[in-house]
């Protein structure tokens, strides 16, 4: 059968992968620029030579020189070719070189950098049972995740916590809070500064994220107010005014089965607060009007969905379930009241009750 192929569609569609491919390489060096302290070197500095961020990097001249002209045109410094100098605008400066900003996305790549350290385990799963549990995925993973998410829960989880039915007034006078699938801990840090009278406990099966979860609390300064356990998100002990899952329950086998759990961990006033990756109920709708829905898909595709099917269960429901299909978890684990708390571009916040 002969196909016919339109010459100009074919160049266009070759540009779109390009872009991937630049994006690609881009990112790689956003991991390394942060790495190695370029961006940092540039923050507030004015226009600088190659040679002036070499030297207050303490990095190879002619290395970074090369590096630097591919950030140039690849729009993320400015450069002027009268004087040869660079800059890195304040918008750039808080996305990429200040840490401490809402706005820091360099770290986040690792997230995605760590997939191609872990093609062969992944290409693994896909032509076997479909499991990578993530703790066996590549360290990077677990940092670029903290950093992909810490800088929304920095600036969002508070007014979220605020929102919740009656748990702001019920914190403020002390309280237990459980952070299941805590990771690395960021949402616990920010919790334990919103009410230092309240307790945060965080659980997470991956030992070595709750190695680092403890230390980020402790450089914080709320080591007092915090505690951390290995546990499955089917087996903490203990009795909570409020149970969340921070971008996690859908990452698990049994989303059901842990939800129930959960109701049974809750004080009878209590409340579960599930923050999840947006998504529209609609997977076409989602797939066409949601700019993050590739990033989602993908990402779920290569660790949410291989870690849930690695566990009991194995509902593998993914990062862009939705609201509808997150209301049909709970509903099934007999909760009586699920609601839509707020949503953000990155984030469903949602509510449920027993
Ligand atoms: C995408 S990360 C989110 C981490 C953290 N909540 C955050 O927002 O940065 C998913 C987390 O769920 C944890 N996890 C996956 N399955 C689990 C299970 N069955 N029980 C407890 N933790 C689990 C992983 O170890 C990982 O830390």
């Amino acid at each position: 059968m002969s196909v016919d192929v339109n010459e100009e569609r074919l160049q266009e569609f070759g540009g779109h992968v390009a872009g991937y491919l630049t994006g690609a390489v881009l990112s790689f060096a956003i991991w390394l620029g942060d790495e190695l302290g370029l961006y940092r070197a540039m923050a507030g500095q004015g226009p600088m030579t190659a040679d002036g961020v070499a030297k207050r990097s303490g990095c190879h001249p002619t290395l970074v020189r090369q590096w630097i002209d591919g950030q140039a045109a690849g729009g993320l410094v400015t450069y002027d070719g009268t004087t040869d100098t660079y800059e890195l605008s304040p918008e750039a400066a808080l996305t990429l070189a200040d840490d401490t900003s809402p706005a820091f996305m360099a770290r986040a790549i690792q997230a995605f950098g760590s997939l191609y350290r872990d093609l062969d385990k992944l290409a693994d799963a896909y032509r076997g049972d479909g499991g990578l549990s993530w703790s066996d995925h590549d360290a990077a993973l677990f940092e670029g995740t903290e950093w992909f998410f810490r800088g929304g829960y920095r600036a969002e989880l508070p007014a979220w916590l605020a929102m919740l039915d009656g748990t702001h007034t019920t914190l403020s006078n002390g309280g237990r809070i459980a952070d299941v699938g805590c990771g690395h801990g960021a949402s616990c840090v920010v919790m334990a500064e919103a009410y230092p009278g309240a307790h945060v406990y965080g659980f997470d099966f991956h030992a070595a994220s709750i190695e680092i979860a403890a230390q980020r609390c402790a450089e914080a300064g709320v080591a007092d107010r915090t505690s951390f356990a290995v546990a499955d998100a089917k087996s903490y002990g203990g009795t909570f005014d409020l149970i969340c899952f921070f971008d996690c329950l859908h990452d698990m086998g049994d989303p059901v089965g842990i939800a129930r759990y959960a109701r049974q961990r809750l004080s009878p006033e209590g409340s579960v607060l599930l923050v999840e990756p947006f998504a529209l109920d609609d997977r076409a709708a989602n797939m066409t009007e949601n700019p993050l829905a590739a990033l989602g898909y993908t990402a779920g595709a290569t660790v949410c969905t291989p870690n849930s099917l690695s566990q009991e269960v194995g509902l593998g429901l993914g990062p862009q379930a939705g609201e509808a299909r997150l209301r049909a978890v709970f509903d099934e684990a007999g909760y009586s009241r699920f609601r839509r708390v707020a949503e953000t571009p990155l984030n469903l916040i949602l509510e449920a009750k027993p």
